[in-house]
């Protein structure tokens, strides 16, 4: 093994000094694609790929070309297309898989080939069925022969979590030398807690010779509705890409939310210290056309992009927000691309949410009217679930009727 020429990372990373920005590496399109039921065709990738680049997203995995003729096309007319993100093809580590990458992103004016192989003892012996010796020559192979092809190549430690840890550094260090520039280090199983997760990326970063030449990266999966957590104590270890889809879609649990992590980031910069390059206010729109494309509804409480993560029912809520929407808001709906949040009238609601609501409607009742009406609103709300505006329109044209 000879080590390759120009080890310079050469994916979207703004500017190599700008040490805290992290690349948002995002793929709806490929492993939020193999969450069963979640096939979309060409057109719709194609439309969410136009959103993503929009939204800033640094790298769209745009699929795995070698799986079907469909995922080759997806790739390459979504290289086509979109002029600003870098195109990923993923690819198993054999020349095949990474030829047909190769010739999907043919069109794509930044692109990667993304090439993985299992390093966990477990997957070696019963997944491959390979020694680990031979699966080092594979790192070897595989990000050598991409290379050939492109400058820009993604190894990935499948199952890396779970890896052995002298082993994975032999891999790394192998995938490195090969000239790989991202070293991506899934917990493909969800298996892993913040942390230990952390904890490998600083082992990776400190051990592996010439780590500096290449972007180190998590993937993480949600089985144990860590994925978030997890991606972001590899970034505070040095971690600079993020692999995660929109509205957290991916096989079984899901992948890394997109939107929870940007938002994170975005929210809590004084804890966590690093930006992207993502336009934070389109993060709904992204949101909503993925589940509309895929019919995957998004949980009411899902943080983000849920249909409740702005609304308040409480009457103690609601008052705080008529007075400063920060006592219970640590993010703004316009950041995340809603109009406003909403104050969800129902049986806890009190009546400063109550009057505030019925000024909304156009009302401009007096006291005494006020407060009769908001009594017979509770009434109501005590036996319906959700008390629309038409029927406190009602209860008001009602009492105005009645007087
Ligand atoms: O979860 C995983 O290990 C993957 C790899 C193919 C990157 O999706
Ligand atoms: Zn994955």
């Amino acid at each position: 093994m000879t080590a390759a020429t120009d080890q310079t990372p050469v994916n979207a990373a703004p500017s190599p000094s700008d040490a805290g920005r992290v690349i948002i590496f995002d793929t709806t399109l490929r492993d939020g694609e193999q969450s069963p039921g979640a096939s979309m065709n060409l057109e719709e990738k194609l439309r969410i790929a136009r959103v993503l680049e929009e939204m800033g997203v640094d790298v769209i995995e745009a699929g795995f070309p070698i799986a079907s003729n469909g995922d080759f096309e997806a790739v390459r007319e979504i290289g086509k297309v979109v002029r600003n993100s870098v195109i990923a093809g993923l690819s198993r580590a054999n020349r095949r898989d990474i030829d047909r990458a190769a010739e999907a992103l043919q069109f794509a004016e930044r692109k990667r080939i993304h090439t993985f192989i299992s390093t966990s003892p477990l997957h070696m012996k019963y997944k491959l069925q390979m020694e680990p010796e031979k699966v080092l020559q594979a790192v070897w192979d595989s990000v050598t022969h991409a290379r050939n092809h492109v400058e820009d190549v993604e190894w990935s430690a499948e199952d890396g979590s779970r890896t052995e840890h002298d082993f994975l550094c032999r891999c790394v260090e192998t995938a490195i030398k090969a000239g790989a520039t991202t070293i991506n280090i899934p917990d493909t199983v969800g298996y892993g807690v913040p942390e230990e997760y952390g904890a490998l990326f600083t082992m990776l970063i400190n051990r592996v010779p010439n780590a500096d030449k290449a972007i180190f990266s998590v993937h993480c999966h949600n089985d144990l509705g860590l994925a978030v957590a997890n991606s972001l104590a590899g970034v505070t270890a040095g971690a600079r890409q993020i692999e995660c889809t929109i509205n957290g879609l991916g096989e079984r649990a899901g992948n890394a939310a997109l939107e929870e992590i940007v938002m994170a980031l975005r929210t809590r910069a004084d804890a966590l210290p690093y930006t992207t390059g993502i336009q934070t206010e389109q993060i709904m729109t992204a949101s909503r056309l993925v589940s509309a494309v895929t019919g995957f509804v998004v949980q009411p409480n899902k943080a983000i992009v849920g249909k409740n993560a702005f609304a308040h029912e409480s009457g103690i809520h609601q008052d705080g927000m008529l007075k400063n929407a920060q006592t219970y808001e640590i993010m703004t709906p316009e950041s995340v691309g809603l109009n406003r949040s909403t104050l969800v009238m129902g049986k806890h609601s009190g009546r400063a949410a109550f009057r505030a609501k019925l000024k909304d409607l156009g009302y401009a009742l007096g006291d005494n009217a006020i407060e009769e009406t908001f009594v017979r609103f509770k009434d109501l709300a005590d036996k319906k679930k959700d008390v629309f505006d038409e029927d406190i329109i009602a209860l008001v044209d009602d009492s105005i009727g009645s007087t």
